[in-house]
């Protein structure tokens, strides 16, 4: 006898989801992926914090329960409502003495950890395991999806319950975006957290004497994911583990690299509002207005002849930018122009402004962050440079690559899954997308930079392999799949 299986009612715990709130990579993902797990018949909600941008960005709300004060928070109210545009629906956890603070969601105006980050991070996990387990009367999650450490705490509280009950409650999923961002707390505040104090273990959420909120998402979930198959390779042992390599291979068996999609609805030069003029594969016109148009609001030298390099990026040590700062001399002795948007690292942010006055009119920096001019930078470039020290996925590149900005990269992580390196034998097989470096030194990155150059001075060439990476299918489709087959193996049936 065949039946129909209810759909699968999946909770996704994060800290960001675009446009409301996004420092990176992760809003992105946590904005796309649900749409489409609703389209392989899942029913998705989310959970976030109450950061001012959820509580003024959300649509519909109303109120689920008041909760009694808790983690240092005196007021609680767990909220129900709708993310604007796709409608998928959200709860989030109103809690103004934690959460209603300015800016950053994590760090305060000097760019410092709030102190108190282990309770307002504990608050959201907490919140979820008590959606696994009933809470709403209306709606129970099959599945528990965390992203990265803000919501690793989920399946330490949701595992304590299991302990207490006896009883398999949920299915589990913690999916890490970067292994080097790990809330870690000094192992004092293990006692604010309401956890069973057999959890403080090296068997458990215990990492070199401190609390990891990381941890507990590797140690207790069913499944562990991270966002790329090559990372999920790397993170195994080596400077890419962060010192968790013992528990990444631990969790050998439970862990899966599932590479992440481009949202096509927003990354799409044929329909791309926020760029001067679409385009198409058959269609490459419009390109070009989008590259003069860059150039006029940059104040770069309207010219054509040698090709535009941009850098959209956090400016962090993970990004390996300092080889940009480095190549800026080449790629300008070689006639080419550098647009960099970005912000973070002061000295980053100092040597780019320095460029920019060096080399006028051939060098733009924009310190900051625009969503529409990423847009608008992503189309007039010819070349997006990700340099990245490491990278579990990276967006970027793959924006760069749809938008016929041929990506120029350190073979890493997410980098090395999406981008393949222009070398004779890939470009005669018609395979090749991009530019790789091997080595993560200047002159592995120069000699990029010069095979950029080579390539351009080619034509023909050039738009053959703009071409295959406009066609790359970066879609969530196949993605979004194979989470559900990870949920479906981990359903707990009653
Ligand atoms: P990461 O998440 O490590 O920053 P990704 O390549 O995965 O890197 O994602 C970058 C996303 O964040 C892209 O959508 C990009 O446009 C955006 N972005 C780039 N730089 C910044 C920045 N300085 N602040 C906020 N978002 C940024
Ligand atoms: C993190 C990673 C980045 C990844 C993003 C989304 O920010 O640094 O490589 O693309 O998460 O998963």
């Amino acid at each position: 006898m065949s039946q129909n299986p209810s759909p699968l009612r999946v909770l996704h715990v994060c800290s960001e989801v675009f446009p409301l709130l996004k420092t990176g990579g992760l809003a992105d993902v946590t904005a796309a992926l649900p749409p489409e797990l609703e389209k392989q018949g899942c029913e998705v909600r989310m959970l976030v914090p109450g950061f001012p941008a959820f509580v003024n960005g959300i649509e519909d709300q109303h109120l689920v329960t008041e909760l009694p004060s808790r983690f240092g928070a005196r007021k609680i109210r767990l909220m129900y409502g709708k993310m604007p545009k796709t409608g998928v629906p959200v709860y989030y956890v109103d809690a103004p003495d934690l959460y209603d603070r300015p800016g950053n969601p994590y760090n305060d105006s000097d760019g410092q950890p709030y102190r108190d980050n282990h309770l307002r991070f504990a608050l959201l996990g907490w919140c979820a395991a008590r959606l696994a387990e009933g809470f709403d009367y209306f709606w129970k999650p099959d599945i528990v999806h965390g992203h990265d450490w803000h919501a690793g705490l989920a399946f330490a509280y949701i595992k304590a319950l299991e302990w207490h009950t006896g009883k398999r409650m949920v299915g589990t999923v913690f999916t890490v975006h970067n292994m080097a961002y790990q809330g870690n707390f000094p192992a004092y505040m293990f006692s604010e957290l309401d956890l069973p104090f057999s959890m403080f273990n090296a068997d458990g959420i215990e990492f070199y004497g401190q609390v990891s909120f990381l941890k507990s998402g590797f140690y207790y979930a069913d499944k562990v994911t991270t966002v790329s198959p090559t990372y999920a390779r790397e993170i195994r042992d080596g400077e890419q583990s962060c010192g968790l390599g013992g528990v990444v291979q631990q969790r050998q068996a439970d862990l899966v690299g599932i590479l992440n999609g481009v949202d096509t609805a927003t990354w799409n030069p044929r329909t791309d509002k926020r760029i001067e003029a679409n385009y198409h594969v058959r269609s490459m016109t419009g390109k070009k207005k989008c590259r003069l148009a860059l150039q006029k609001e940059m104040g770069l030298v309207e010219q054509n002849d040698k090709p535009v390099f941009c850098v959209v990026s956090r400016f962090a040590a993970q990004k390996g930018l300092h080889l940009v700062v480095d190549g800026i001399n080449a790629i300008v002795g070689n006639g080419g122009q550098v647009v960099v948007m970005g912000n973070g690292e002061r000295w980053l942010e100092d040597a780019f402004r320095h460029f920019e006055q060096t080399f006028p009119g051939q060098v733009a920096v924009r310190i900051g962050y625009d969503e529409d001019r990423a847009h608008r930078v992503f189309a007039g470039s010819d070349v997006v440079m990700v340099p990245s020290r490491y990278e579990p996925c990276g967006l970027v590149q793959m924006y760069g690559s749809l938008y016929g900005t041929l990506p120029l990269v350190h073979r890493v992580g997410g980098l090395a899954d999406t981008v393949v390196d222009c070398s004779l034998e890939n470009l005669a097989e018609n395979r090749a997308t991009g530019f790789c470096f091997e080595h993560f030194d200047y002159p592995s990155f120069e000699s990029a930079v010069h095979r950029a150059f080579a390539l351009f001075d080619k034509q023909t060439d050039w738009k053959k392999v703009q071409k295959r990476g406009m066609k790359l299918s970066f879609g969530w489709e196949n993605s979004a799949e194979r989470y559900a087959q990870l949920y479906r193996l981990i359903r707990v049936v009653a």
